[in-house]
């Protein structure tokens, strides 16, 4: 429904772009490295096997464990929510249909609210 793995590569550039340019995505922006590039490759590999394409997320990185890989990243509720807003921001970019949208959001918010590891905002 996205438009297969060009659709998946359009949605995290999308993403990425939202994350260097929103002034609320500054901290989380900061958290990564100057060159986006083999972050978004991995994204792309991560949101295919999620969405149901092959996986080879698994293949090259092994079990996501999500939670722990994140774990060296200080993630509250400003965190999370600013990952969030840049997925938002993205898939209306892509022009998602709006359930799809919603569906996705609905799921993202329950990885993201896991990944908290701070109470801080
Ligand atoms: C809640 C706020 C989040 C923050 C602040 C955050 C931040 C980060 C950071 C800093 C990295 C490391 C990037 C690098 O190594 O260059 C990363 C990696 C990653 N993130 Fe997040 N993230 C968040 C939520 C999510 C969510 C909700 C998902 C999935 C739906 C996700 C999926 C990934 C994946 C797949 C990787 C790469 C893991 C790997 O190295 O194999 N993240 N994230």
């Amino acid at each position: 429904m996205l438009g297969g793995e060009a659709g998946v590569v359009r949605l995290v550039d999308a993403f990425y772009r939202h994350m260097d340019t929103r002034p609320d995505a500054r901290g989380i922006r900061a958290m990564h490295e100057p060159d986006l590039a083999s972050t978004r490759t991995v994204l792309v590999l991560y949101l295919c096997e999620w969405l149901g394409g092959p996986k080879q997320y698994t293949a090259q990185r092994g079990h996501p464990r999500l939670r722990m890989r994140h774990a060296g990243f200080a993630i509250g509720p400003a965190e999370r929510d600013a990952w969030l807003a840049c997925m938002g921001a993205a898939l209306a970019d892509v022009n998602a249909p709006p359930a799809l949208q919603a569906e996705l959001m609905a799921a993202f918010f329950k990885t993201a609210d896991w990944m908290r590891n701070t109470a801080a905002a």
